[in-house]
């Protein structure tokens, strides 16, 4: 069934793991897709065709200029925003396992890129998500930024995806009732970030009570769930098989 006909969703970072994965189960339930990324341009492309209703616009979450563009060239293309989800983020693993080795250039720029752009283009995609009346802002974020036990993620990754759980928080008190906003925080998903991580992803499957890592559709499933539940606000849902938890 097309729940999602007549909707129009941008997903940042969607040519590669959980944001392409997104975009497919999303155009599946009948939504209009934006693909973006900033490097991956012939993916993105040929990704966009493939769907039934799609473009693909190339910018980086990380560029004021580039989210104002990209929220522009979908209004201009499809006429409205209805659902906005804030998967783009970059990785850093530390070269030791010294939480001090990392340099503030570093840290500024996974802040930068993941919290400030996260961040930038939700305020641009914001009154369109207003008018729309029923509009979704989905943040993936990541188990990293609940448990600080989760050694395979750098600090300043644990710290930026710790903002966009409370960035969510904020967004749901201050955007309603016209927008939900909710996040979902992943453990290891494998996807081609994760799949020469084999330390942290033996370390995952040993510690988390399923003893397996996800795929991108544990997280596709849930980001068309919290759509469809239009009670749901303000979550932080972590799909990581317990990890997190117990
Ligand atoms: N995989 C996991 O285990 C896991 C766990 C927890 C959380 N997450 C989070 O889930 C999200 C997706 O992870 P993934 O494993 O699917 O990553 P991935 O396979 O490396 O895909 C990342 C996507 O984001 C794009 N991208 C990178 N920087 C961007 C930017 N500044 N602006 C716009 N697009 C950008 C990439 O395309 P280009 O390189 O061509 O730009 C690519 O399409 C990330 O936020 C990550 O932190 C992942």
């Amino acid at each position: 069934m097309s729940t999602l006909k007549n909707k129009v969703a941008i997903v940042t970072g969607s040519t590669s793991g959980i944001g392409e994965s997104i975009a497919q189960m999303l155009s599946n339930n009948g939504a209009k897709i934006v693909i973006n990324s900033v490097q991956s341009i012939e993916k993105g492309k040929k990704l966009a065709s493939e769907l039934k209703n799609a473009i693909y616009i190339q910018g980086s979450i990380g560029v004021e200029g580039d989210c104002k563009r990209i929220v522009e060239e979908t209004i201009n293309h499809f006429g409205q925003l209805d659902i906005l989800v804030n998967n783009a983020g970059q990785t850093m693993r530390l070269k030791s396992d010294d939480i001090c080795d990392i340099s503030n250039a570093d840290f500024s720029y996974l802040l930068d890129t993941n919290v400030v752009g996260t961040w930038c283009i939700t305020r641009e995609a914001i009154p369109h998500l207003k008018k729309s009346g029923d509009g979704n802002i989905i943040n993936i974020t990541s188990c990293a930024g609940i448990d600080s036990a989760s050694g395979s993620s750098s600090i300043a990754y644990s710290v930026s995806k710790a903002a966009i759980n409370q960035l969510t928080k904020y967004l749901a008190r201050h955007c309603g009732p016209e927008i939900r906003a909710n996040a979902i925080a992943p453990g290891v998903i494998m996807t081609p970030r994760t799949e020469n991580f084999d330390e942290a992803v033996n370390k995952f499957k040993t510690r988390t009570p399923l003893k397996r890592t996800g795929a991108p559709k544990d997280i596709t499933e849930f980001v068309v769930a919290i759509i469809k539940s239009d009670y749901i606000n303000g979550e932080i849902i972590l799909v990581d098989g317990g990890f997190a938890t117990v």
